[in-house]
């Protein structure tokens, strides 16, 4: 199950990731926005809350840049971000940090380098082995 939310900025390409979603065959809950203004932060909340919480194993965050919701979902406990724009930082973001938000930049990006950057992230297990002490350290800086 995938979590997927967007602010105003991100609203026409959260709905172009769901119809791909729906395409493929991908099981998602849609935690808004449905087009009208949103702040970010709350809907990146609401979306890694259902990481957090183990209903969902990954989540799409998508606002203007894909900055504002990387930043705010990188405060909540257990998340780790990435806003990405290249298909190489898309695959190695799980392959490496084991993330598990993707964010992107409705304003950034066009729709079908986005569905590539979506199938790249959701289809890429991480790699594990030597990054996984790196992984440990960098949940550790959580509770600093
Ligand atoms: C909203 O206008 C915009 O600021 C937001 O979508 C995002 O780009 C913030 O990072």
């Amino acid at each position: 199950m995938i979590a997927i939310g967007c602010d105003h900025g991100g609203y026409e390409l959260k709905q172009a990731i769901i119809e791909h979603l729906k395409f493929r065959g991908v099981e998602f809950v849609d935690c808004g926005c449905n087009g009208e203004k949103a702040d970010y932060p709350d809907i990146a909340e609401k979306v890694c809350e259902k990481v957090v919480s183990g209903e969902c194993e990954k989540a799409i965050l998508v606002c203007g840049t894909g900055i504002g919701m990387s930043m705010s979902a990188n405060k909540i406990k257990g998340i780790r971000a990435a806003v990405c724009s290249d298909w190489y930082s898309a695959k190695y973001t799980r392959l490496h940090n084991d993330a598990n938000v993707l964010c992107l930049g409705g304003r950034v990006l066009g729709a079908g380098l986005a569905l590539e950057l979506v199938d790249v992230f959701l289809d890429t297990e991480f790699e594990g082995g030597r990054h996984s002490a790196r992984i440990e350290k960098v949940m550790k800086l959580e509770v600093k």
